[in-house]
């Protein structure tokens, strides 16, 4: 069954993306990670797409389709999540292009509803390991050790677009870009909505219940 998993920057798309990794063997997508993989190793790509996600603005359509599109090549025989892509209606034309090339049919569109009252203090207090990725929360899930990650010892730092002015851009970006996806997604009739409010074991049998 493959997904695709969008909501605000804060929803928990990451987060649960991660868990549906772990135990029901996703083959995960997210073109923020991609993103800022390319902006670590210092591609040329990645050196293009840095000043834009600073800004809390969309990277243009054309670099994260071909991002996509080569990860799609790498799944292997594993169901997809399409973690913060497609983000607007020209990427999710795009993307029905590609997926009809390949052979792949999207399930559900799974959109995580949090209130934007939860999501400054969520993403504020995000913490993120640069070796390995894990995500943390100083408010709701910090590190054993300040600064330090629990699963590799790696270093626990804030992100580049976590600081309160550019988190407002992104909620504004979202809401003119990302948002019309919904009424697109029911239209085709694979829009789920869940409550990304809870637990994330209980945000998790949520998203589980449209699997089975
Ligand atoms: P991206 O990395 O996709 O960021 P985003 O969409 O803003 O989403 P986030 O990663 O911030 O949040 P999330 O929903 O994954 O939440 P998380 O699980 O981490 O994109 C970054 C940038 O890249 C974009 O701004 C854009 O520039 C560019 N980009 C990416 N894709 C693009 C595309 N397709 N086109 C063009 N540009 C693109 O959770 C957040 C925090 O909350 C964590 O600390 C977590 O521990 C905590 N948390 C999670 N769940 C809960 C819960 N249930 N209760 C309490 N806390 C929780």
């Amino acid at each position: 069954m493959n997904l695709i998993l969008f909501g605000p920057p804060g929803a928990g798309k990451g987060t649960q993306s991660a868990l549906l990794v772990e135990r029901d063997s996703y083959f995960q997508i997210s073109t923020g990670d991609l993103l800022r993989a390319a902006i670590n190793k210092q591609t040329p790509l990645g050196m293009q797409a840095k000043e834009t996600m600073n800004k809390g603005l969309l990277v243009p359509d054309d670099i994260v389709l071909g991002l996509v599109r080569e990860s799609l090549g790498a799944r292997g025989q594993r169901s997809v999540i399409l973690d913060g892509f497609p983000r607007n209606t020209q990427q999710a034309e795009a993307l029905w292009v590609v997926l009809k090339e390949l052979g792949i049919k999207i399930n559900a569109a799974v959109f995580i509803e949090v209130e934007k009252e939860h999501l400054l203090k969520r993403l504020l207090g995000r913490r993120v390991c640069q070796n390995c990725g894990a995500t943390y929360n100083e408010h709701f899930k910090p590190e054993l050790k300040t600064g330090v990650c629990d699963l590799c010892g790696g270093a626990v730092v804030q992100r580049a677009d976590d600081s309160k002015e550019v988190i407002l851009k992104r909620l504004e970006t979202y809401e003119q870009s990302t948002l019309p996806l919904k009424d697109y997604f029911s239209k085709l009739g694979i829009l789920k909505k869940v409550s990304g409010i809870g637990e994330t074991e209980e945000v998790y049998m949520g998203i589980k219940k449209f699997l089975n």
